[in-house]
C-alpha cells in the first residue's frame, strides 16, 4: 500500500527513529559527493501553490542525489488554476509520476488529493501543518542533544502550522512541549484535543512563562503565507512575544534557538538572537536536505 506523509502522526515513533538513522547515513554520504540509485527511474512532482526556498530546493536536490528526477509544478501554471478538480488532477498525475510533494492552503484539499492519488503524497506545508519541517527539526534536536529524552521545548509566537506539527511531533515522541501564544492565535483546537500525553503539554499567554528551563526555544513568523491581510493587527498583538535578549534573560546558557525560516528579523526575532551563539537555524535548514532524503527512501521502500 502507498504511504502518504500528510501529518507527523502518519509515522510511528519507531519509524521516526528509523528515518533518523537513515538521515545520519545520508548526511555522512554527502561528504563524498555520491549520487545513489535509491530513487533511480522515479519521477516526482512538486505541486506548489505558495512560495518556497528551502522546501523546494532541498526536495529537488534530495531527489536528484538519490538518482531520481523532479518536476517543479507551480499550481498557477496547471489546469487547477482554471478549475480542474482535485480528484481528476490526482488521478491524471498518478499515471505519470511516482510521487507528489504538495504545498497548498487547505489540509482538507491535500487529503482529498491523497485519497484519489495512487502514488505517495507528501505534505510540504498547508495552513494546518508543516510535518516535513518538524520531522527534520526533531532530527536536528536529536543530533545536537544526542537524545530526545528529558528535554523541554518552548514555542513562543503564533499557534500556526509549524506550531501544530511541533505539538504533534512532541506528543508522538513524548517530549515536553510548552506553548506561549496570544489567546486569539492559539494552536488548532482539534490538534490540542487529540493530544495523548496531555501532561507533557502546557499552554500560556505569557511569553515569559516557559523561558527559564527551556532546552529549545522555537519561534516562527507572525504572518504566515495567506495571513498577509492581517499583518498590521498581528504585528501589534505579537509584539511582546518577540524573541530578544530581554525576553530570554533568564534562559539556560546552553538553550538552542530554532526557527524554520524565513525569519522576519526585527519582528518575531532580533538579530542578536538569530545570529547569536545559541542559534542553530542554519543547521536546521541544512538538515532538511538529509532528513527529506531519508523520508523519501523510507516512504518508497514501504509503499
Ligand atoms: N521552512 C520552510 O519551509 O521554508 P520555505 O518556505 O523556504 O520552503
Ligand atoms: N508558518 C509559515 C512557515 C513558512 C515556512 C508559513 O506558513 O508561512
Amino acid at each position: 500500500m502507498k504511504r502518504d506523509f500528510l501529518k507527523i502522526k502518519d509515522l510511528t515513533e519507531e519509524e521516526i527513529y528509523k528515518i533518523f538513522d537513515l538521515t545520519k547515513y545520508f548526511k555522512n554520504l554527502r561528504k563524498y559527493k555520491k549520487i545513489t540509485e535509491h530513487l533511480k527511474n522515479f519521477t516526482f512532482g512538486l505541486l506548489f501553490s505558495k512560495p518556497s526556498t528551502r522546501t523546494r530546493i532541498s526536495f529537488e536536490i534530495a531527489i536528484y542525489e538519490l538518482g531520481g528526477h523532479s518536476l517543479y509544478l507551480p499550481s498557477e501554471t496547471t489546469q487547477i488554476s482554471r478549475g480542474e478538480s482535485i480528484k481528476d488532477t490526482a488521478k491524471v498525475i498518478s499515471r505519470y509520476l511516482d510521487g507528489i510533494i504538495i504545498r497548498t492552503y487547505s489540509q482538507e484539499e491535500l487529503e482529498e488529493f491523497a485519497k484519489y492519488a495512487d502514488i505517495p503524497v507528501i505534505n510540504a506545508l498547508t495552513d494546518l501543518y508543516h510535518p516535513v519541517q518538524i520531522l527534520c527539526d526533531l532530527f536536528t534536536i536529536y543530533e545536537k542533544k544526542g537524545s530526545l529524552e528529558n528535554l523541554k521545548i518552548t514555542y513562543i509566537g503564533d499557534g500556526n502550522n509549524v506550531c501544530n506539527s511541533l505539538i504533534e511531533g512532541c506528543d508522538l515522541l513524548q517530549i515536553e512541549i510548552r506553548i506561549s501564544c496570544p489567546s486569539e492565535y492559539m494552536p488548532d483546537e482539534k490538534v490540542l484535543k487529540n493530544i495523548k500525553n496531555k501532561n507533557l503539554l502546557k499552554i500560556s499567554e505569557n511569553p515569559e512563562d516557559f523561558v527559564e528551563d527551556a532546552d529549545i526555544i522555537y519561534t516562527d513568523t507572525w504572518v504566515s503565507m495567506g495571513d498577509e491581510k492581517e499583518r498590521e493587527r498581528r504585528l501589534k498583538v505579537f509584539q511582546k512575544y518577540q524573541i530578544n535578549n530581554k525576553l530570554l534573560k533568564k534562559a539556560k546558557k546552553d538553550f538552542l534557538f530554532m526557527h524554520c525560516l524565513p525569519a522576519h528579523r526585527g519582528e518575531e526575532v532580533t538579530d542578536e538572537i538569530i545570529d547569536g551563539p545559541n542559534s542553530i537555524v542554519f543547521d536546521q535548514a541544512e538538515n532538511r536536505l538529509h532528513c527529506q532524503k531519508a523520508l523519501l527512501v523510507f516512504l518508497f521502500q514501504n509503499s
